[in-house]
C-alpha cells in the first residue's frame, strides 16, 4: 500500500483486500491494547463498512473471543428502529455482530426508541456513568460523504462551531430528519480514528477536503485536522485519483 502523510492524518492507498486486512489489523490492535477493559469500538454507518463486515464473517477473521473483548457502538445513527434497513447499528448487528454471536452485553445501540434529543441525552448519560466524560472511542470508524460530511456532521451543521462539550448529540439535518452523531469534541476524545473512503464518486470531495482551504464548517471531515496524529485514511485508488499529495 502507498503511504502519504498529510495535515489530516496518514493516508493508505491500496486495493480492497489490503484495505480490509489493514482495517482488521487496526481493530485487533485496538482490542489487544485493552487487556483489562473492553475496547470501545465506534463503527461507521453508510454502505462502505458493509463489505468489511461481510469479509470478516465470510472469512472467519474475527474470533468470538475478540468480539467479546470489545464494546460495539456506531459513531452516528439514524432515528429509526434497529430493524429498519437504514439503522447503522442494525446493519452492523445483522451483518457482523449477530453472525459472530456477539452477546447483547457488548452491544451498545443508541436508544432510538426515545425522541432524538432524549436519545442523545440518555446515550451521553450512560456513556458518562460507564466510562467518564472524557472517555472516547478507542477506535472510531468513519466514512465521508461526497459533500465532505462525516458521521452525521454535515456541511453548515450547528454542531461544528457550537463548542458543545458532550461527545454525542442529536441534530436535525435538512432533508434527512433527525440524526444522532459523535460531535467535534467526541472526535477529539478518540484514541484512533480510521476513515474509509472508496470509489470515484468521492475523489473530488476528498481532494477538496485534504488539499483545499481549511473550512470545516463547510467541509466537516476537515475537523480531523485537530486529531491528525491519530487519524488513518484507508483509500482505494479511485477515491485517491485526484490527489496531488504524495505525487512527485
Ligand atoms: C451515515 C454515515 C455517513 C457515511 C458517509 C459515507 O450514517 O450515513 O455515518 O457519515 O459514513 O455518508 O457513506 P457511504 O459509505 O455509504 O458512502
Amino acid at each position: 500500500m502507498k503511504t502519504i502523510h498529510s495535515n489530516y492524518g496518514t493516508l493508505f492507498i491500496g486495493d480492497q483486500e489490503s484495505l480490509l486486512a489493514f482495517l482488521l489489523e487496526l481493530l485487533q490492535n485496538a482490542c489487544n491494547k485493552m487487556p483489562k477493559s473492553p475496547a470501545r469500538i465506534g463503527l461507521s454507518g453508510g454502505s462502505t463498512p458493509q463489505a468489511f463486515y461481510r469479509w470478516c464473517v465470510d472469512n472467519e477473521k474475527l474470533p468470538p473471543a475478540l468480539i467479546e473483548r470489545a464494546l460495539w457502538f456506531v459513531s452516528d445513527e439514524r432515528c429509526v428502529p434497529l430493524d429498519h434497513p437504514d439503522s447503522n447499528f442494525g446493519v452492523a448487528d445483522r451483518l457482523l455482530l449477530k453472525p459472530l454471536q456477539a452477546s447483547s452485553a457488548v452491544k451498545w445501540p443508541w436508544p432510538v426508541d426515545a425522541l432524538p434529543p432524549e436519545t442523545a441525552t440518555l446515550f451521553n448519560d450512560r456513556w458518562r456513568e460507564q466510562f467518564g466524560m472524557e472517555a472516547g472511542f478507542d477506535l472510531c470508524l468513519l466514512g465521508m460523504g461526497d459533500d465532505g460530511h462525516t458521521a452525521s456532521l454535515f456541511p453548515l451543521s450547528p454542531l461544528i462551531e457550537s463548542g458543545v462539550e458532550e461527545s454525542f448529540a442529536s441534530v436535525g439535518v435538512t432533508g434527512k430528519g433527525w440524526r444522532l452523531t459523535i460531535t467535534p469534541a467526541g472526535l477529539q476524545r478518540c484514541s484512533q480514528i480510521v476513515v474509509s473512503v472508496q470509489g470515484s464518486g468521492k475523489a473530488a470531495a476528498l481532494k477538496k477536503a485534504l488539499e483545499g482551504p481549511f473550512e470545516p464548517y463547510k467541509i466537516p471531515i476537515q475537523l480531523l485536522r485537530h486529531a491528525a496524529e491519530r487519524v488513518i485514511w484507508l483509500l482505494d485508488e479511485a477515491a485517491a485519483a485526484e490527489l496531488s499529495l504524495g505525487r512527485q
